[in-house]
């Protein structure tokens, strides 16, 4: 654990130069907007400690699997997506001694993350071998107005020299993956381009063969002048640059205005790609740097106003709240259903940068109520587009009749996990896909969405648990062996509660939702009828799992057991544990995590978060008190759930010690292990923890209900979220719970057991009724 950012509202702070946190700073002042993103390396040389990190959403690599043993039905390969061309760099010399804080004496430094307004500010003092000292200032920002837009101002003053700055503003793609399987490099050249103060670099993916073009435009200015200098061109492997030289003196200023541009063949085709680029970069810079900004902190504006979560009494609360909320908005804005959210985002490398199963199961609910409604519907479609690749992985695996296993991490649909005991067994992730859909109506009330695109889905789905399930003789009841839980410190285990639960609710719901096409939309349900071939029949059949399945329980102790056999183990509490044996994942070998009955996140309890409504409070608290105690929280999705579910349980000290440790997990590098990137999908969940957890948000019937408490150390909280149409911002104090209805359409809610109706722009104040 750390403790090095500086606490404050709005910004994320690091003061004073530390290389050894430098890995870890870059992740955490990351940038992006969607379509592309970047660690917070410097623009000028650096010959320390660091992890380079440039990526374009969607581009990846194929890269060759790398596994000891082979099995039938492991995917060839793990899709990547790829650390593309670094187009922030401008490199420094002054008067021949290279600008690098790794060689200099830095002073007065500070990493600045404006999350307000949306981007990366650095300033330092260096002194360099040969005595001279610059001041810098560098800001720099990925447009979200235009995603494919990215802006630096460098300026560098001259603080006790005369002489001269040779710069090289560069384009370098001649870079690597880090975790490249067999560290290969992964791009080839396509073409460069040079004019005026701009060039140009198209780079081709090997094997998966996406063009990306980067563009960069340099131009100078001088204590506010502008200078027209001769640029020459510099031609390496996969490298341009412009290399030009500026006169200082001392007490001179010169500001460098670097725009960039990426574009993609995602979106153009390759032989427009660099005319495109010329076309999207000469706006840019029409544009000019201020007006750029501008768009940026208006973008950011907005996104925060229908977004921001205000802590008062707390600041280190506020920080981590608006810095997980920021880096879910820089990570994924919805413009593109070929899009989604790797758990690291743009941050570094680890996991592919792919699609897991937290996308619909932590992120959704948070674009739900904080992003328009075609955000997430966007995801929802993602999933949709590859039902075909699932289906085709089923098959694989030897099911029929159209069912369809989703992957466990994909870009493109096809299944890229190569450890056989969650490829082929950690199947839970295809309920999570059903109940993404199921919560988007919910909330949405969009219910069009099943004729549309959900149907088929369920179906799919549904199928392949019609098919994973047998029926035990010695039981007589289904059962499903060889899985493994969200728990992924079990493997291949026999009937995984949360498994069995997911499945049956999956058949159920794939039925309820056919009635309603039916209903609703005959056409459209005679159409997937003759599609999908499916009869009364088929539907007996589910309801005949649905109603024989077997879960297992325990009497002795009330609560459903993880899986068969769990009580069998050696039964010892987490809080028994020596401190120097954990993390278990990293200090135990793997058998023994697996014999021991130890938890890696909630299983049973992730089924409990699901579906809250089908148990008792006194189930709940049981089955919480009983696996809580032997989680170790060693995922990043843990602690949010266990949060929600204190909360729930009105164990506030709990729900708020829960919160913590997942709101400033990546700030305060809880896991050592912040340098590789953040944690981006477990961000959702802390959002979750507070709107779900402490306001106790919920939909029932078509209605926001909360049930709201206010943490001890906190002043008060409030919090914007968008319902069908109406939009609300909730303050929770110890006094009141103040509502404000910031729409032009009323909406009816329920706060604690009471109905309130609110019309447009309607304000509404409930005295006493917070739980403090
Ligand atoms: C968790 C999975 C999750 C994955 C990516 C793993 O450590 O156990 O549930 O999908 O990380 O975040």
């Amino acid at each position: 654990m750390k403790n090095y950012i500086k606490a404050h509202e709005w910004n994320i702070i690091e003061e004073g130069f530390d290389p050894h946190l430098n890995k870890i700073s870059e992740s955490i002042f990351s940038l992006g907007n969607g379509r592309m993103g970047q660690r917070a390396n410097f623009e000028e040389s650096y010959s320390g400690e660091t992890l380079q990190g440039n990526y374009v959403a969607g581009v990846y690599y194929p890269d060759k699997t790398r596994v000891g043993w082979w099995k039938n039905g492991y995917p060839e390969y793990f899709a990547k997506v790829l650390n593309a061309a670094n187009w922030i760099g401008i490199a420094i010399e002054i008067n021949g001694v290279i600008l690098d804080l790794a060689q200099a004496k830095v002073e007065d430094f500070s990493r600045v993350l404006h999350m307000k307004e949306g981007y990366l500010e650095r300033n330092f003092k260096a002194t360099l071998s040969n005595g001279h000292q610059v001041q810098v200032k560098a800001i720099r920002f990925c447009s979200i107005a235009d995603d494919e837009v990215g802006a630096i101002k460098y300026q560098i003053k001259a603080l006790n020299f005369d002489g001269e700055l040779n710069i090289k503003s560069y384009i370098d793609g001649d870079v690597k993956n880090q975790d490249s399987n067999y560290d290969e490099k992964f791009w080839d050249f396509v073409a460069d381009d040079e004019a005026n103060n701009s060039c140009f670099l198209t780079l081709r993916t090997k094997k998966s063969a996406f063009e990306v073009c980067t563009g960069a435009h340099i131009s100078v200015q001088k204590n506010g002048q502008k200078q027209e200098l001769a640029m020459q061109a510099i031609r390496q492997e996969k490298y341009i640059a412009q290399q030009f030289t500026v006169a200082i003196a001392k007490g001179d200023e010169v500001t460098f205005y670097k725009t960039a541009v990426n574009l993609s063949s995602q979106n153009y085709e390759p032989q427009q790609l660099l005319q495109a680029a010329k076309t999207v970069l000469n706006n840019a810079v029409a544009k000019g740097f201020d007006q750029l900004f501008a768009e940026q902190q208006q973008a950011w504006a907005k996104k925060w106003q229908e977004s921001d979560i205000v802590i008062e009494g707390d600041v280190a609360a506020q920080q981590a709240i608006r810095f997980n909320i920021y880096q879910l908005f820089q990570t994924y804005t919805g413009a593109d259903d070929r899009l989604n959210i790797g758990p690291k985002g743009f941050t570094g490398e680890k996991y592919g940068g792919s699609t897991y199963w937290d996308t619909e199961a932590y992120c959704v609910p948070f674009y739900l109520a904080t992003a328009p409604q075609q955000v997430s519907k966007n995801l929802l479609i993602y999933r949709y587009k590859q039902l075909d690749k699932a289906i085709e992985n089923a098959q694989k695996l030897g099911f029929t009749n159209g069912a369809a296993l989703y992957p466990m991490v994909t870009i493109n649909g096809e299944e890229c996990h190569n450890e056989w005991e969650i490829t082929f067994e950690e199947i839970h992730r295809n309920g999570a896909i059903a109940y993404a859909i199921f919560n988007y109506i919910r909330y949405t009330g969009d219910a069009d969405y099943l004729a549309e695109y959900g149907l088929e889905v369920l179906f799919g789905i549904a199928r392949f648990w019609k098919q994973r399930v047998n029926w035990s003789q010695a039981k007589s009841q289904y059962v499903m062996l060889g899985v493994t839980g969200p728990n992924e410190y079990e493997n291949n285990i026999n009937n995984n509660w949360y498994t069995n639960y997911l499945a049956v609710w999956c058949l159920k719901y794939a039925q309820e939702a056919a009635t309603w096409v039916q209903q609703n939309a005959p056409q459209r349900y005679q159409e997937l009828k003759s599609k999908l071939n499916f009869s009364a029949d088929e539907f007996a059949q589910w309801q005949h799992i649905v109603e024989h399945m077997y879960y297992p329980y325990s009497e002795e102790f009330g609560v459903y057991l993880q899986q068969d056999g769990y009580l069998d183990k050696e039964q010892i509490l987490v809080k028994d544990l020596p401190a120097a044996e954990r993390p278990l994942n990293q200090k135990w070998s793997w058998d023994r995590i697996l014999r021991s009955c130890f938890i890696k996140q909630a299983d049973v309890l992730q089924g409990f978060y699901f579906f809250e409504d089908d148990f008792d409070f006194d189930a709940h608290k049981r089955n919480f008190d009983f696996y809580e105690p032997r989680t170790v929280h060693e995922s990043s999705l843990s602690p949010c759930v266990h949060s929600i579910l204190a909360a729930k349980l009105h164990d506030e000290a709990r729900a708020y010690e829960f919160y913590l440790r997942t709101s400033r997990l990546d700030l305060d590098d809880y896991n050592n292990d912040t340098e590789d990137g953040l944690h981006i999908t477990s961000m959702a969940g802390t959002w979750m923890s507070v709107v779900e957890g402490f306001a106790g948000m919920r939909v029932r019937n078509d209605k926001l209900i909360f049930n709201p408490f206010l943490p001890q150390k906190w002043k008060s909280f409030s919090f914007t979220v968008g319902f069908r149409g109406a939009n609300i911002k909730l303050s929770i104090s110890k006094e009141e719970i103040h509502i404000v209805n910031l729409a032009q359409k009323g909406l009816s809610l329920q706060i604690h057991d009471k109905e309130y109706e609110l019309a447009a722009a309607e304000e509404l104040k409930i005295s006493n009724a917070v739980l403090a």
